[in-house]
């Protein structure tokens, strides 16, 4: 694609490429822009330190679904990924939802093309289908429930016992739900790709080097990694878990902007991130997540673009599985 094309595709979607003064005090100028336009910072605890610390509200993906929906603000700032600032335009379609980078998407939520996962819950048609809220709107549009890594295991036994289900897209999250309920939940092949990466082996050579550190893990690692868990949580519960355990030193397979928070938290305690495959990749980061940064986030602020809107039918029926997910999470 030629630039001037690619330049204007670009800016129809709502991009701006401003070149940003160098000497301007961005986070100054962020808190006067959002102060100025009503405007609420919802950052993820993947995204960089700096960028946590500038929000109103840092959280896991019900954490910011419930600020979301609660906000009085008139902009809702999304300093995550495009599946969460969609799911709160869902949740609060009255207010203005912004998102610093619209290519900051998520490799579990592509994994789900609408018509395909269309075609493979037909193929069920007795079953409910629980979507985890790593998903696009049109998934959400398809499904009875959706819920987050943080409330999993309530939304799913929310189900009758002897009801079928369908959870997608995350299969690791699935597979460890199904093992700790019981059920057997048919699951759609989707992965994260940050949370795919850990090796097992690596991970026992360093438990065995610190025989004090506790591993902990997020449920979307694969199974091998969530065996050698001594705990597993959202990224809100692993934070939670580290400030209340006695141990003093932690290896954690989750991305590594949490570790921001722990640090934080526990500035005493040593935070040890889970190796990868590659031990060059830098895997722990999420690229989507770490596409978000001061500079867009200050220009994004400045024009209130770009902007997430989805169409009317669209907001309608994916609210109902996530408007009943918050009833539930209460
Ligand atoms: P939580 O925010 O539910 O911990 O999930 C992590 C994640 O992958 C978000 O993209
Ligand atoms: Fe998606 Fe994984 Fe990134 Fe979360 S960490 S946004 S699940 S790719």
């Amino acid at each position: 694609m030629e630039q001037l094309q690619l330049d204007k595709m670009l800016e129809e979607k709502g991009y701006i490429d401003e070149p940003v003064d160098p000497k301007l005090k961005l986070v100054e100028e962020i808190t006067r822009l959002k102060k100025e336009k009503n405007a609420v910072i919802l950052s993820h605890f993947y995204v960089e330190g700096e960028l946590q610390d500038i929000a109103d509200f840092v959280g896991d993906s019900l954490g910011l679904a419930q600020k979301a929906a609660s906000t009085d603000a008139d902009i809702i700032v999304f300093v995550g990924v495009h599946f969460m600032a969609e799911t709160a335009k869902i949740i609060n379609p009255s207010k203005k939802v912004i998102l610093p980078d619209l290519k900051a998407g998520c490799s579990l939520a592509e994994s789900a093309p609408a018509d395909k996962f269309a075609a493979f819950k037909a193929k069920y048609s007795d079953h409910k289908v629980v979507t985890y809220i790593n998903a696009t709107a049109a998934l959400k549009t398809m499904s009875d429930l959706v819920c987050t890594s943080a409330n999993a295991k309530t939304i799913v036994d929310s189900f009758p016992k002897g009801q079928k289900l369908i959870f997608g897209p995350d299969k690791n999250l699935g597979n460890y739900i199904n093992s700790i309920t019981g059920r057997e939940m048919v699951l759609w092949d989707g992965a994260c790709m940050v949370h795919e990466q850990y090796s097992v082996e690596k991970i026992i050579d360093l438990i065995e080097e610190h025989p004090d550190a506790e591993f902990i893990a997020h449920p979307e690692c694969e199974k091998p990694v969530l065996l050698l868990a001594k705990y597993i949580g959202s990224t809100t519960a692993l934070l939670n878990y580290v400030q209340k355990s006695s141990a003093k030193k932690f290896i954690v397979a989750t991305e590594s902007g949490i570790l921001h928070q722990m640090v934080k938290a526990c500035p005493d305690k040593v935070f040890i991130p889970a190796p990868s495959v590659d031990s060059t990749c830098g895997c722990n980061d999420c690229s989507y997540m770490k596409l978000n940064s001061l500079q867009k986030l200050y220009v994004c602020l400045k024009h209130e673009q770009p902007e997430i809107s989805l169409p009317e039918d669209v907001i309608e029926k994916a609210k109902l599985p996530i408007q009943r997910m918050l009833e539930i999470s209460k």
